[in-house]
């Protein structure tokens, strides 16, 4: 399913750090995230892919330059304006998930559906253990966080992040740190829920194999986005 554009920056600028700190963290980057498509952001430690999920994610404002939903610019709004926006279109997965340790998997799951308030309790318990099915955890429901293994964890957090139908998902090194096997059944399980569900997915990661079977893969160094290529085309200039 493919579509429109569903997120979008232009110009971002975002230092980050104080005085002599100060990073100049994005310079310059664009990017437009079509639905139904799944893209992938490569380069070395520091470059910035993590600094760009967050404002393409509404958690961090950029100091300069534009983010847009459908085409919607955003960067303007209150934070609870931007709030509300990313608890409904964006899911995020975290590279270290932050789930809450001493809450079961499904409470985890509910919490996003709490933020936006739309649903009952009952509600949100069914979903959240429909999306726990879905991710293969259907016998887990009420396990603590902590008492679940990484990949288990892991597939927590993917429930969590589709837990409001987010249009995008972003996610930071989802795989990051998992074994080979889950990690490809947890890239295997988003890149499923895009073609199937209509969704986009951006993604930061350092596994090549991963990158490749993306969509579009796009190159960052210091701050820019260097490249971007579509799958099999790797050396086609941005
Ligand atoms: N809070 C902060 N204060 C100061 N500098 C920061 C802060 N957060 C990140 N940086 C710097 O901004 C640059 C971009 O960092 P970022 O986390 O986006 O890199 P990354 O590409 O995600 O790296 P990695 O692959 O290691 O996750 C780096 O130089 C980093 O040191
Ligand atoms: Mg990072």
């Amino acid at each position: 399913m493919n579509g429109g554009i569903c997120l979008s920056c232009e110009a971002i600028e975002r230092y980050l750090g104080e005085e002599e700190e100060r990073v100049h963290a994005l310079r310059g980057v664009s990017l437009d995230i079509e639905t139904g498509s799944v893209h992938a952001v490569v380069g070395p430690s520091g470059c910035g892919k993590s600094t760009l999920l967050y404002v393409l994610g509404l958690l961090d404002l950029p100091d300069a330059g534009q983010v847009a939903i459908e085409s919607e610019p955003v960067s303007h709004l209150s934070d609870d304006e931007l709030a509300h926006k990313r608890n409904k279109f964006i899911g995020f997965i975290f590279q270290f998930h932050f789930l809450m340790d001493e809450f079961t998997a499904q409470e985890n799951v509910t919490i996003p559906m709490r933020k936006l308030g739309q649903l009952s309790d009952a509600q949100m318990r069914e979903r959240a253990a429909d999306l726990l099915e879905a991710v293969g955890l259907g016998d887990k429901l009420r396990r603590l966080s902590r008492h679940l293994s990484g990949g288990e964890q892991q597939r927590v957090a993917i429930a969590r992040a589709l837990a409001n139908d987010p249009r995008v998902i972003l996610a930071d090194e989802p795989t990051g740190n998992l074994d080979t096997a889950n990690s490809e059944r947890a890239f295997e399980l988003l890149q499923n829920l895009v073609h199937d569900r209509g969704k986009a997915l951006l993604l930061a990661t350092h596994n090549p194999a991963i990158a490749e079977a993306c969509d579009w893969t796009h190159e960052m160094k210091d701050g820019r986005i260097t490249a971007s290529h579509a799958r099999g085309q790797r050396n086609s200039n941005f």
